[in-house]
């Protein structure tokens, strides 16, 4: 009795040690190897989503994405479009530093969205490609800019790859590198993510996502049947999904979804996502989250509040 109780004794004593250490080397596995992910959006394209620091300040989200810078290359000044939020001539959206400090304050890391579905944006050089690598880092991150800087004097965290017009170009690539090499020259860490569409490869992100440089990936699985989330057969979705973990050298993987039913085709339901597409992309181990496109589609859907806690 008293040998069965010692045993039991060291081996709870054993579990509990193994128990710490699985905190300090896997801080995103809970118990039972349940996968704890967060939650990103995208800001800065309708009014009706609120200030920037509202949507921080609800906990709900780990990554905000500030879209976008959705003109530059091929001659033209690059500049940001935040729609009706704020005016980027004039130095009207100056003021956007204290929603990205308010949301830094609050542990969500704040990313510029450089692209999007609307710009006039190309790269056709290696040398617009480093100008704009110069941009960002003077007027976005962490170097100085002669002239105002648009978003004021804040820091973003990174930048987003949100490339989806345009002839195919290899200096995005390069883009990346650059960004990712001043951070090194800086000790600072720029974070870089990409948002590219579901179906493998994505012709304008591939191969800059082969540079491993990558922390964040989030797939849109949405305006594209193939492999866009079908409850009916969804094994069309669950194959890009496995391709792109597989074939892609980046820390975390977050399925983009929209965030209601006008945001794209291949809107899921929160609690069909729950009972089963949540289940299925948990269970590989680069899984980060979800990516719900956009917030201003959440805040008339709620999408983000439904699924909290159980992303
Ligand atoms: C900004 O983006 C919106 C939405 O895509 C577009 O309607 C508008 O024309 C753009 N504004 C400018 C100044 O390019
Ligand atoms: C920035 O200023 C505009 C106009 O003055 C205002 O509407 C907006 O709420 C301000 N945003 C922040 C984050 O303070
Ligand atoms: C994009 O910008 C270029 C250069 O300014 C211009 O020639 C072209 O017409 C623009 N395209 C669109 C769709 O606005
Ligand atoms: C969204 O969900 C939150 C939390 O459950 C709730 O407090 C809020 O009233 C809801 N808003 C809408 C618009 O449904």
């Amino acid at each position: 009795m008293e040998i069965q109780l010692s045993s039991f004794a060291s081996s709870s004593f054993l579990l509990i040690i193994l128990g710490l250490v699985g905190c300090l080397f896997e801080p995103t596995t809970g118990r039972h190897g349940r996968v704890h992910g967060g939650i990103a959006t995208y800001w800065g394209q309708n009014i009706r989503e609120g200030r920037l620091t509202t949507a921080c300040a609800t906990g709900k989200f780990q990554i905000v994405n500030i879209g976008f810078l959705s003109t530059f290359g091929d001659g033209q000044p690059p500049q940001v479009n935040l729609t009706r939020h704020c005016n980027p001539i004039c130095n009207g959206c100056w003021n956007v530093s204290a929603g990205i400090v308010n949301c830094q304050n609050d542990g969500v890391k704040v990313m510029l969205s450089i692209g999007g579905p609307h710009g006039n944006y190309s790269l056709s050089s290696a040398a617009e490609a480093l100008d704009l690598a110069d941009y960002i880092w003077n007027n976005f991150l962490y170097g100085h800019s002669t002239s105002p800087r648009p978003f004021g004097y804040a820091p973003v965290d990174g930048v987003d790859f949100r490339i989806e017009r345009g002839e195919f170009s290899p200096y995005y690539t390069l883009l990346a590198r650059r960004l990712h090499d001043y951070g090194r020259q800086w000790g600072r860490k720029v974070y870089l993510t990409a948002a590219p569409r579901c179906h493998f490869p994505d012709n304008y992100l591939t191969q800059s996502l082969h540079t491993g440089l990558f922390d964040y990936v989030w797939v849109r699985f949405f305006d594209d049947q193939k492999c866009q989330y079908n409850s009916g057969n969804p094994s069309g979705f669950q194959s890009s999904w496995m391709r792109w973990i597989h074939s892609i050298p980046a820390r975390k993987f977050y399925l983009g979804i929209p965030a209601s039913e006008e945001a794209g085709e291949g809107y899921v339901a929160p609690s069909v996502l729950m009972r089963k597409v949540l289940p299925f992309v948990k269970r590989s181990a680069s899984y980060g989250g979800v990516m719900l496109f956009d917030l201003s589609n959440d805040v008339q859907t709620n999408y983000s509040s439904l699924i909290s806690g159980r992303v």
